[in-house]
C-alpha cells in the first residue's frame, strides 16, 4: 500500500520535474525567439549589448538566397564614418563557424567574397608581387599551434597563379607568414618537429626529447629557389622559454614548442626582424650569417628602455612590421596572455622606437579595444592610408573576433565585433590577423553573377565582384527554348550589400508580346553602367499548393469569422454556460484527486 503511494509520489515529482524545465525552456526559448527581436525592433540601442551578451548566438550568420555560404551578422559597437573606406580581409575559424575560409568584408561589414574551396587558412591580404595586386594567404591543416600547407596568390580574377611551398625534404609552409618582400621573394616560416637534447629542462627529459623547430626562409617566388634559411635551435635553447608544457618534449606526440616564430621582416640593408612568441622577444637577424645582431624583450638586456619597462615588457606578441625602418619605428601586437599565463590585463598594439646603435627602447602609441579585450592568441596591428591622405591604425584581436581602427594617436574610431564578446574568452571564433586595404579590385572569372527567385523576390549576388555598382533586372519570354522577342529591361537597381533585391513584376504582368514574362536575370553594370557580366536565367516555381492553402486558410477564417459576428448580434454571449462548464470541470479534476 505504501510502497505504491511512494511510487506514485516519485512519478509525480518525476513528471513535475521534466514539465517544470521543459516550460523553463520554452520560455527561454519564447524570451530569445519573441521578446528579443521585439525589444531590438523597439529599442535599437539594444541590437549591439544582445549582440555582444550572445543572445543571438556566439556566431550571428547572414545567409543568402543566391549564394550557399553564410557570412558573420557582425555589429559595430564604435563607429566612424572615416572608416567606411576599403575592405577588411579575414580568415573566421574556431568551433562556432559554419565553414573555414578566406573572407573579404566591406568597411561596414557586408560579405565582398569568400571561398570553401581552400581547407583552413589564415593570413589574408592583398600584397604586390611584380607591380600587380594578388590576394595571398596559407591554406592547409592546422595541428594545433602549427600548420602544413601551402601559400596561394590569386590575382583579381581569384584565379591561383602562384603556389608556394617551404624548401628542403619534409619541410611544409607553416600557417604564420607569408610576406611577399620587395625583390619578388617570400619570407615564410616553417615548423619542423625533430629531436633534440633537453637534459637541461629537467624533469627526466633526456638528451633525445622532441622539440618543434622554426625555420625562416626565404625564397624566389618565380624559380622557386632557397635563398636564405634561419634556424631557432641553431641560436636559442629550449629551457630558455617562458612557455611552459609540462607534457611536452617528451614523445614525438607533443612536441615541445619553445620559439614559436610568428612574423619575419626583411629591412633594406638585406637583414631580417622577427618575432618570437614564447620569448618574448623581437630581434635583428644578419642576413648574411643569420647571427643574431639584436634582441628586444624577454631575456634580453640590450636595450635601454627609456619608458620605464614599457617598451619592452611586451609578452606573447605577434606581427612585428618595420613602419618606418631608417627611424628604427616598429608596429608589434602585445597578446600580454597565452593560457595558462596572463601577464597583461589586455591586449594591445603598439608603436615602439628602437635605436639600434645607441641600444635604447621607446614606447610611442598604444591600441586597446573598446572593451580591453584579451587575446590569448594571434592578432595584428597594420598602419593604414584611409584614402584619403589620412593614416589609421588597423588592429585585428586574433583569438578575440573583432577589428578596431584608430587614429595614429590610438583614439578609437571604430570597432566592430564578428561574434558575441561575451564568448571571446572561449575563443569560439577566430582569425588570425585582420587586414584592411583599400586596393582590392577583383572580376571573377570562373563564376558569374548568381540569381535566385523565391516568392515574388529575386535575389543576385555576385561572390568577390568589388566593381558592380548597379544591377539590372530583365524579363524575356522563352518558349520550347526559344526566346521570343529577346531581354526586356526591366528595373534597375543600386547594388546594396553582397546581395540585392528586386520585386519581380505581378505574374499577371504582361510584356510587350502580351505574354507574361517566363525567365528573369541580372546584368551586373559598373559605375559607367557597362556590363560586367549577366547572371543565370531563372524562373518563378508554379504557384506552389502553400499558396492555395494560404487562400483557403484565409476564406475560413473570414467565413468563420461573419458567422461569429452575426450569431453574437442576434443572441449576445451566453456567458453563464461557459462559467458553468468550467466549474464542473474543476469539480470533476478536484474530486478525481488527480494530484
Ligand atoms: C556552394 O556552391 C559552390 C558552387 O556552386 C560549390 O562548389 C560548393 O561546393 C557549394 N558549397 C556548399 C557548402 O554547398
Ligand atoms: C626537420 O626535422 C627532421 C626530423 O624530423 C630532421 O631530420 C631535419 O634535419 C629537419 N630539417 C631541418 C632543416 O632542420
Amino acid at each position: 500500500m505504501f510502497a505504491a503511494m511512494d511510487r506514485q509520489r516519485a512519478l509525480r515529482y518525476s513528471i513535475a520535474t521534466v514539465l517544470s524545465i521543459t516550460g523553463l525552456i520554452v520560455v527561454l526559448a519564447l524570451l530569445q525567439q519573441l521578446l528579443v527581436p521585439v525589444l531590438v525592433y523597439c529599442f535599437p540601442g539594444l541590437d549591439t549589448p544582445f549582440y555582444d551578451l550572445g543572445l543571438f548566438g556566439a556566431y550571428p550568420t547572414h545567409d543568402y538566397l543566391s549564394f550557399n555560404l553564410s557570412s558573420p551578422r557582425s555589429t559595430r559597437v564604435r563607429w566612424h564614418e572615416s572608416c567606411d573606406r576599403g575592405n577588411v580581409f579575414i580568415d573566421p575559424g574556431g568551433p562556432s563557424t559554419d565553414h573555414r575560409g578566406p573572407m573579404i568584408l566591406d568597411g561596414t561589414g557586408n560579405l565582398v567574397w569568400t571561398s570553401d574551396q581552400y581547407e583552413t587558412t589564415t593570413n589574408l591580404k592583398v600584397q604586390r608581387y611584380r607591380g600587380n595586386d594578388f590576394l595571398t594567404f596559407w591554406s592547409g591543416h592546422k595541428a594545433k599551434t602549427m600548420g602544413t600547407g601551402s601559400y596561394y596568390m590569386l590575382d583579381e580574377s581569384y584565379e591561383v597563379v602562384h603556389k608556394v611551398d617551404a624548401i628542403g625534404d619534409g619541410l611544409k609552409a607553416d600557417l604564420h607568414e607569408f610576406k611577399i618582400t620587395n625583390d619578388g621573394t617570400a619570407l615564410l616560416t616553417v615548423y619542423n618537429k625533430t629531436q633534440a637534447d633537453l637534459t637541461a629542462m629537467g624533469w627526466f627529459r633526456g638528451k633525445n626529447g622532441w622539440i618543434v623547430d622554426n625555420l625562416f626562409q626565404e625564397v624566389d617566388i618565380a624559380t622557386g629557389r632557397l635563398l636564405f634559411e634561419w634556424k631557432a635551435s641553431d641560436h636559442f635553447n629550449a629551457e630558455d622559454s617562458y612557455m611552459t608544457n609540462p607534457f611536452g618534449g617528451y614523445s614525438e606526440g607533443i612536441p615541445f614548442d619553445f620559439f614559436h616564430i610568428n612574423s619575419i621582416e626583411k629591412d633594406r640593408n638585406g637583414n631580417y626582424l622577427i618575432s618570437s612568441r614564447h620569448f618574448h622577444s623581437v630581434m635583428g637577424i644578419d642576413g648574411k650569417t643569420g647571427e643574431v645582431m639584436w634582441e628586444l624583450g624577454g631575456h634580453s638586456e640590450d636595450f635601454e628602455d627609456l619608458s620605464d619597462g614599457l617598451a619592452s615588457d611586451f609578452s606573447w606578441q605577434h606581427d612585428a612590421r618595420w613602419l618606418d625602418e631608417e627611424a628604427g619605428i616598429m608596429t608589434l601586437f602585445d597578446n600580454g596572455v597565452a593560457w595558462p599565463h596572463v601577464d597583461a590585463p589586455y591586449s594591445e598594439g603598439r608603436v615602439i622606437r628602437v635605436d639600434v646603435e645607441k641600444h635604447t627602447a621607446e614606447l610611442l602609441h598604444t591600441y586597446v579595444s573598446l572593451q580591453h579585450a584579451r587575446s590569448s592568441s594571434q592578432g595584428s596591428v597594420q598602419f593604414i592610408d584611409t584614402g584619403e591622405g589620412e593614416e589609421h591604425v588597423f588592429v585585428g584581436w586574433g583569438s578575440s573576433a573583432a577589428f578596431s581602427e584608430f587614429t595614429t594617436d590610438g583614439d578609437l574610431l571604430c570597432e566592430t565585433h564578428f561574434a558575441a564578446s561575451a564568448s571571446f574568452w572561449w575563443e569560439r571564433v577566430k582569425s588570425y590577423r585582420a587586414f584592411k586595404s583599400v586596393d582590392w579590385r577583383g572580376t571573377p572569372k570562373a563564376w558569374d553573377p548568381s540569381a535566385a527567385i523565391e516568392g515574388g523576390k529575386l535575389a543576385v549576388s555576385w561572390n568577390g565582384a568589388t566593381e558592380v555598382a548597379f544591377w539590372e533586372l530583365q524579363g524575356a519570354v522563352i518558349r520550347d527554348g526559344q526566346e521570343q522577342g529577346g531581354w526586356k529591361e526591366l528595373d534597375i537597381m543600386d547594388r546594396d550589400g553582397f546581395e540585392t533585391l528586386f520585386l519581380l513584376p505581378a505574374r499577371s504582368a504582361k510584356s510587350d508580346s502580351g505574354e507574361s514574362y517566363t525567365h528573369f536575370r541580372v546584368a551586373a553594370l559598373d559605375a559607367e553602367r557597362n556590363v560586367l557580366r549577366t547572371s543565370n536565367a531563372t524562373t518563378r516555381a508554379p504557384r506552389g499548393f502553400g499558396a492555395y492553402l494560404l487562400v483557403i486558410t484565409s476564406a475560413v477564417l473570414c467565413v468563420g469569422a461573419i458567422v461569429a459576428f452575426w450569431q453574437y448580434r442576434k443572441r449576445g454571449w451566453k456567458t453563464a454556460d461557459w462559467r458553468q462548464y468550467a466549474q464542473s470541470a474543476v469539480d470533476r479534476t478536484k474530486y478525481q484527486k488527480l494530484w
